[in-house]
Order: structure tokens, then C-alpha cells, then sequence
């Protein structure tokens, strides 16, 4: 697979590559109960985020179960904001093309602006067009409706709706699986 040729560019945004500075806006929103509250986590601490950032700052995305992460900044004014992470799971091949996972966050003072649909445009668009994918898939709770609506924007398709799949945070939780297909990404819209 190609390298990621980071950082990326949209019209708003900036998706760069993690750095240890990055820690502190980092655990900003990391510690939040609200940016677990549809996750597995918890809240982190600021040991987890140290780890964190540490890992995704030396990541290499080289084989199958790698996790490619992008800080997502505004282009006018420097500083993380979110991210987006891809990883490249098991079950395709160079030949035929590769299946990886699309997932996003946002600090609160980041929401509600598209950001986070923008910044997984291009990394959908880096999947499809320089780094071989097929298949993109997300994983959601179903009652994400956040996540949801950026998986619609993008185009992505609701092909499962796992019931009580995750008994989270102290109730079942029903799981929901979208994807994208190269073919359907390269559909004029
Ligand atoms: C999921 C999450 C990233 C969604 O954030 P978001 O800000 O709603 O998503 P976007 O950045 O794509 O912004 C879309 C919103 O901005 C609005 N918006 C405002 N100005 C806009 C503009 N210029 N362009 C596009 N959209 C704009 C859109 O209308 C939309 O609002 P709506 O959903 O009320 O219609 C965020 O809630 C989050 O980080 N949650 C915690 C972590 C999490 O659950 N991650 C997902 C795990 S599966």
C-alpha cells in the first residue's frame, strides 16, 4: 500500500499526522463523559491520552489491523480539533483491493459545522483513490444519530442494524453497520 501522504487539505480543514503537542487538546475532549457516551470507553485519563497520542504520533500503517489517525485543525486557525482514524482490516489484498473502518471525533467546540463529514470526505477520497480500498465500513450505535447523519452525507449504506448488541454504559445498546463501496464512491453524485 502506498504511504499516507499526510497532511491533507479541504476546503476548511487541515488533517495532519499526530504530534505530542497535541495532548492537551487531545484530552480536552477525551476526558469528557459526553464524548464517551456512545463509545466503549470511558472518559480518558490523561495517562490513557498520553499513551494515545504517543502511539498515533509513530503509528505506522504497513499491514493488515494498522490504524491510521488524523488530527483534524481548521485551516485559519492551527490547533486539533477531532480526528478521524482508518484502519485496515483484515480481509482483502493489494490485487483486489483492501476493507478498512472509518471512525470520528470532534471536540464539542468543533461540532455542528461539518467538519467532521468534510474531514472523512477526504480520508475516504485518500482510501479510494490513492491507497487501494474497496470497502469502508463504520461502526455506530444505533442511537448515535450524529455519527449516523455523517455516514448519509457521505453516502454510506445501512446494511446491518445489530439489536442489543452492546450492553454499554448500563443498558443494551443496538449496534449499526454502514459501508461504502469503491464502485459507489466513484457514482457522480
Ligand atoms: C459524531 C460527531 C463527530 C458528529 O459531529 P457533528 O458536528 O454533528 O458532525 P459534522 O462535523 O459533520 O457536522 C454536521 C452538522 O453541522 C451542521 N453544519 C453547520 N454549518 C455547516 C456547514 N458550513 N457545512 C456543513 N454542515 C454544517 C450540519 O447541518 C450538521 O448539523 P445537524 O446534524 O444538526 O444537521 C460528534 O457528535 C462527536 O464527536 N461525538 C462524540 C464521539 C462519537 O460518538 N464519535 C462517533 C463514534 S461512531
Amino acid at each position: 500500500m502506498p504511504e499516507i501522504p499526510y497532511p491533507l487539505s479541504t476546503e476548511r480543514l487541515v488533517l495532519r499526522r499526530f504530534s505530542p503537542e497535541d495532548l492537551q487538546a487531545y484530552y480536552a475532549y477525551q476526558s469528557l463523559p459526553e464524548t464517551a457516551r456512545f463509545l466503549f470507553n470511558e472518559a480518558r485519563s490523561l495517562a490513557e491520552c498520553m499513551e494515545r497520542v504517543g502511539r498515533f504520533s509513530r503509528a505506522e500503517f504497513s499491514k493488515q489491523g494498522d490504524w491510521a489517525s488524523f488530527v483534524v485543525e481548521r485551516a485559519d486557525q492551527p490547533g486539533l480539533i477531532g480526528e478521524i482514524a482508518l484502519k485496515w482490516e483484515e480481509g482483502g489484498d493489494a490485487q483486489h483491493g483492501f476493507v478498512g473502518e472509518i471512525g470520528w471525533t470532534l471536540a464539542p467546540e468543533g461540532q455542528g459545522h461539518g467538519y467532521a463529514t468534510e474531514a472523512a470526505r477526504a480520508v475516504l477520497a485518500l482510501a479510494f483513490n490513492t491507497l487501494g480500498f474497496r470497502r469502508i465500513q463504520a461502526r455506530l450505535d444505533a442511537a448515535n444519530d450524529g455519527s449516523r447523519k455523517i455516514c448519509e452525507r457521505l453516502g454510506m449504506s445501512r446494511e446491518a442494524t445489530l439489536r442489543d448488541n452492546w450492553y454499554l454504559k448500563g443498558e443494551w445498546s443496538s449496534e449499526a453497520v454502514y459501508s461504502i463501496l469503491l464502485s459507489e464512491w466513484q457514482q457522480p453524485n
